[in-house]
């Protein structure tokens, strides 16, 4: 518990007393004061790079920043989440999701005194027997034919990860295997999807922490009224596996619970990728490649916990991330993948740093006392490119970038991966060092400009530059990077929880909507118009117009 408002501590004020005079720097400037810049400032990690080097930040602030992660005792909950303690106190819950990914005989973490490596390891192995079962044809359909897909129900984080690394990793799928993600209540999403499978020939995964989320629950009991036209009550065993940590919720939806896959309270939804909620992974590219995935996790887990913080990877993007968000007022984050594949990982880490640290409360239950997670947002970099990085360059806001850049491409294609490196590197070097006017007008003359015209231009074309970004390199596009990278940015938000004094794991903030949200669903449902008095008029007139419309429609 900290007892010390952010603000108030020796760090944070050093800090802003040290901002005073950062805020004068230039990129271009501290470059070229320092050849060595990138050299000192890049970090390799489980097979990763991370440069950091194009941050408004040098040793004195990095060194500042380190005091900051000291002082609000970044290492001790560090330790105590590895060991089991029950650091998400509003839950009462433990903080497991490393214990996941560990070899059995490197996980020292207890819950209640309890080790929990015995039971994560029979789940993975009952992942592998199972995975192994359906892709090598075992396991089969109702009429006896195999299983070519997989539809997984899930919503939040038992479905941004699983579909964002199936996704990534579609280079190792089997060829018999497709993957589908239901997730919206919006029946579009589960009609179009039952529109391109065979019953027969599909495997249905309910994916639900508590099985109790309405829109899981929904989509699943549609997607068993759908078999149930093609196939018999029998035969659902067949067809529709759970993963979960309720079993009593399972059984009454009538799903075998030998059939259920197991995961624990100590899991986060937003950090459940790496148990059963994994396995649609584990059955596309197979559990080996699951068990690669696991590892560079792991890789990151280690080094997170073993290295100094001044070489700590997470550590360091979590301090620089704060440096921006607290010092130079970046109230957003831009994550800009330069791989097609990797296009679901922003909506990944949307759900995974701002349902962590989207908070205003501290953990010992005063208001923060500085602003605290950034929105995060983007897309694959070069369609970003054509759209919203105008803002990025000339916006009134500055809006630190994350890239994210593959070394090796798994295509053959010629010229493709150096014009799309050739981008990524562009875009962080023009963030960086701008355009001023000088080189703007020179410019302008070469092309013949009359004065007049010129000088209307050159404000139009100058770029300030002096915009802040990560570069993270990644060798390729294999399970073990793309582990370690998730676990990366997993360490981050941790970081960053604990230095803003916040608790990470809750999610207090989603309930509201889901309490309202049923009593409007009962009044669309009933024949009797509601009491206008329970909602304000706006919502009132909304629920009037859904009844009216639905009233149409059902009329003809
Ligand atoms: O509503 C938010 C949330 O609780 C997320 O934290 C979670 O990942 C998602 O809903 C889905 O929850 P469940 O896995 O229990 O269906």
């Amino acid at each position: 518990m900290h007892t010390t408002a952010l603000t108030d501590t020796a760090a944070f004020q050093a800090l802003q007393a040290h901002h005073a005079t950062a805020a004068q720097w230039h990129l271009r400037d501290l470059f070229a004061r320092q050849p060595d810049r990138f050299e000192r400032m890049h970090v390799r990690a489980a097979g990763l790079l991370l440069d950091y080097s194009k941050n408004r930040l040098n040793a004195d602030t990095l060194s500042l920043l380190m005091s900051l992660a000291r002082e609000r005792g970044v290492e001790a909950l560090r330790d105590a989440m590895f060991s089991g303690e029950k650091i998400n106190f509003t839950e009462q819950r433990a903080v497991l999701h490393t214990a996941l990914r560990a070899p059995a005989d490197a996980c020292d973490a207890q819950v209640d005194g309890q080790p929990v490596a015995a039971e994560v390891h029979a789940v993975l192995e009952h992942i592998r027997e199972f995975s192994e079962r359906v892709r090598g044809g075992q396991w089969r359909g109702y009429t006896g034919r195999e299983i070519t897909d997989i539809v997984n129900i899930g919503i939040g984080g038992s479905f941004l990860g699983p579909q964002m690394v199936c996704t990534a990793l579609r280079d190792y799928r089997h060829a018999r295997l497709t993957a589908h993600f239901v997730s919206n209540v919006d029946g579009h999403d589960l009609d179009e999807v039952l529109a391109r499978i065979d019953p027969e020939t599909t495997l249905f995964i309910v994916a639900s922490k508590t099985f109790t989320t309405q829109e899981t629950m929904l989509n699943a009991k549609s997607a068993r009224a759908w078999f149930l036209q093609h196939g018999k009550s029998e035969d659902l065993a067949k067809h529709f596996v759970a993963v979960s940590t309720n079993a009593k919720e399972v059984s009454a939806f009538g799903i075998d619970t030998e059939n259920m896959f197991p995961f624990w309270d100590w899991v986060g939804g937003r950090y459940s990728v790496w148990s059963a909620i994994g396995l649609p992974i584990a059955l596309l590219i197979g559990y080996d490649h699951f068990a690669q995935f696991l590892a560079g996790a792991h890789a990151m887990d280690r080094h997170f916990r073993e290295a100094p913080l001044e070489s700590n990877m997470p550590v360091i993007q979590a301090l620089v991330g704060i440096w921006n968000r607290n010092f130079l007022d970046s109230a957003s984050l831009t994550i800009a993948p330069y791989h097609q594949w990797l296009r679901f990982f922003p909506a990944y880490l949307q759900q995974l740093d701002m349902e962590s640290n989207g908070k205003r409360i501290t953990r010992d239950g005063t208001p923060v006392s500085v602003e605290t997670c950034p929105a995060i947002w983007g897309d694959v970099g070069t369609n970003g490119q054509h759209a919203y990085f105008q803002l990025l360059h000339q916006g009134t806001d500055i809006t630190p970038i994350d890239f994210i850049a593959v070394l090796k491409p798994s295509h053959a294609i010629a010229e493709h991966q150096e014009a799309l490196l050739a981008n990524c590197f562009a875009q962080s070097e023009a963030f960086m060092r701008g355009k001023d006017a000088d080189e703007v007008r020179a410019d302008l003359q070469a092309q013949g400009l009359p004065e007049a015209e010129l000088a209307a231009l050159i404000p139009h074309k100058t770029f300030d530059g002096n915009r802040p970004s990560n570069t993270l390199l990644l060798p390729e596009l294999s399970p073990h990077a793309l582990g370690a990278m998730i676990a990366l940015y997993e360490h981050k938000t941790f970081v960053q929880g604990a230095i803003w004094g916040i608790n990470s794991f809750d999610q207090w903030g989603v309930e509201l909507g889901k309490v309202l949200a049923k009593t409007i669903l009962a009044e669309l449902k009933s024949d009797t118009a509601p009491d206008a008095s329970r909602h304000d008029a706006s919502t009132s007139a909304l629920i009037a117009l859904a009844r009216e419309a639905a009233r149409a429609a059902q009329q003809g």
